[in-house]
């Protein structure tokens, strides 16, 4: 081979394995609005061909049995989600929950099967939290699940562990040796398509709730503090949307307008605004009260416990399971009751009490008050606790009135507290925090005062 041949191969090699990581033509584009304003989604056929099987509902269930007759509850031992189901519908559930959760592993994953209501396994601790975490998704989230809903499948397909779910990324700080500190970034992460963007954008807008808008609302630079940083940030969790969809930033964006106003985007950028608040409460009350349950082989390399992003349901398709409707083969799934005696609430209850305040108003009154005298109640009874009071305002309006406003609420919880003989270094004070700004602009659950039990 002469030096030319030779690197003309070597060229071409290199062309080849380039191309390898594009999208190879055709690609289906499918119009979604006006012509010329851009507002296409481009499908890519090979990706759907692929997705499509992963993405079949399972074989449908035997049919409902009546539900009269002696309960679950009454006939077993150790039933405190499903207890009113009739023996029958109780059986049928089982069946449904082992063919989707472990089908391989059978009974035995969740259960000792020498004595079922025994709860030494973990797996059947957080099996009952599940439980309780889908009938809540299904019954309070229907702004994102709508009639469709989901079911165990949904996210586990068949698997004790789902496909897709995500740990907080190890942030240590490498500045000491040769790698440098990255700040989560400039690594090819398939969390953010293999681009450079920060590489765990799940921590701070799937756990926490930092500010996802960045864009300015003035011509020019003022007013606006969010950073570039943060832009990438936004950008990351971004692209998770999109590959988690299987879709375009249009499905959801108008191109005239990415943010700021809601109207004239596609109704799919509300359903996404729920989607977030449901996946933060999926992961705050369910899956983060479960870390001790869960054995340490199970956990993240900084002893998190593993949790759910977008994907962890839709898995590649616009709708999970491309909207099949599985839920409502399972009514014990759509609604729940409240927990029985020795079930823990969601972390969220257990932990946090939300006041909430008229328009312009600092005093605590009617049903609202009777709920600090509950957060009292539970002070006195565990001596060690201490509080963290933050005052919320809404968006709109002046700040500085706004902020006042917040703070006078917090003053008040504070003073009623210690009014009702809480020691005050018990109690600590958060600066006013101003509510996101919600879909219909003005939100009434802005105006709140949330004390956190620690
Ligand atoms: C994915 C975990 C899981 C699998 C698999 C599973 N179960 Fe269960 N099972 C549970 C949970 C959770 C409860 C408690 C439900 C509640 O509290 O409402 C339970 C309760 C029971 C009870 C009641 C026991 C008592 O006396 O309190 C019986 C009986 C039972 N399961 C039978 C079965 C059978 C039979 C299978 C296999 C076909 C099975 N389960 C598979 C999670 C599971
Ligand atoms: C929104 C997604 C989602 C849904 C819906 C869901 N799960 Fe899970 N499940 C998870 C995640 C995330 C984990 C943690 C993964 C791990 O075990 O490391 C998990 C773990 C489990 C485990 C422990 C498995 C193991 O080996 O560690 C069991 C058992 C389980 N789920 C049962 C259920 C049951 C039963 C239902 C339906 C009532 C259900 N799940 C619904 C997301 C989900
Ligand atoms: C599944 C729907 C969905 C997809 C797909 C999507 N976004 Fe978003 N995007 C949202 C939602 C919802 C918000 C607002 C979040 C909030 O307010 O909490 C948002 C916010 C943004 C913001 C911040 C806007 C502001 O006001 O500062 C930018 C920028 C953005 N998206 C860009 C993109 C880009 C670029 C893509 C494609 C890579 C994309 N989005 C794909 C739903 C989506
Ligand atoms: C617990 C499972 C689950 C999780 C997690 C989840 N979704 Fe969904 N999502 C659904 C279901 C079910 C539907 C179908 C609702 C329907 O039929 O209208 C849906 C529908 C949507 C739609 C509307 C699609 C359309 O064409 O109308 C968008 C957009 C969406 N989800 C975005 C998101 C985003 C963004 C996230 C992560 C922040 C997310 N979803 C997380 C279950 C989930």
């Amino acid at each position: 081979m002469s030096r030319i041949t030779r690197f003309t191969t070597a060229a071409l090699a290199a062309v080849v394995l380039l191309l390898a990581g594009c999208e190879r033509p055709p690609v289906d584009p499918v119009q979604r609005g006006y012509r010329g304003t851009g507002m296409e989604v481009v499908y890519n056929p090979r990706t759907v061909a692929e997705q499509v099987p992963k993405n079949q509902p399972p074989a449908p269930p035997g049919p409902l049995a009546s539900n009269d007759g002696p309960k679950a509850g009454q006939v077993y031992q150790n039933v405190k989600v499903l207890g009113d189901l009739s023996v029958a519908n109780f059986n049928r559930h089982m069946a449904s929950i082992t063919a989707w959760v472990s089908p391989e592993q059978g009974c035995a994953y969740c259960h000792n099967v020498q004595n079922f209501a025994d709860d030494s396994l973990y797996t059947k601790v957080v099996a009952r939290r599940m439980l309780q975490m889908t009938q809540k998704i299904n019954a309070d989230w229907k702004p994102h699940v709508a009639a469709t809903g989901v079911t165990c499948y949904t996210c586990h397909r068949g698997k004790p562990v789902p496909a897709q779910i995500w740990f907080t990324a190890d942030t240590t700080d490498r500045k000491s040796n040769f790698i440098g500190n990255l700040n989560g970034q400039n690594t090819p992460a398939r969390t953010v398509a293999l681009s450079s963007l920060p590489n765990d954008p799940f921590t701070p807008y799937l756990l926490e709730a930092k500010p996802i808008r960045v864009n300015g609302n003035t011509a020019l630079p003022t007013g606006n503090r969010s950073s570039i940083q943060q832009a990438e940030h936004t950008f990351g969790l971004m692209t998770h949307f999109s590959t988690s969809l299987g879709v375009n930033c249009t499905y959801c964006h108008n191109t005239r307008q990415i943010g700021g106003e809601w109207d004239g985007n596609p109704p799919q950028l509300v359903t996404a605004w729920h989607g977030i608040r449901m996946v933060r409460e999926v992961n705050n009350d369910y899956l983060v009260g479960l870390t001790d349950v869960f054995p340490a082989h199970r956990k993240g390399p900084t002893g998190d416990v593993a949790k759910v992003n977008c994907a962890s349901c839709h898995q590649g398709a616009f709708k999970p399971l491309y909207g099949a409707p599985m839920a409502k083969d399972f009514p014990e799934l759509l609604s729940y009751a409240k927990p029985g005696d020795g079930l823990p609430p969601p972390l969220s209850e257990a932990t946090r009490s939300v006041l909430y305040f008229n328009v312009g108003s600092a005093t605590l009154e009617g049903e609202q008050a009777k709920g600090l005298v509950q957060l009292v109640a539970t002070m006195t009874a565990q001596p060690a606790t201490k509080v963290t009071i933050s005052g919320y305002h809404s968006a709109s309006g002046d700040l500085a009135s706004n902020q006042e406003l917040a703070k006078n609420r917090a003053l008040n919880v504070r003073d009623s507290l210690t009014a009702a003989g809480i020691a005050a270094e018990r109690v600590v004070l958060d600066k006013p925090l101003q509510a996101e700004a919600n879909i219909a602009g003005e939100d009434p659950v802005a105006r709140r005062v949330e004390v956190t039990l620690k």
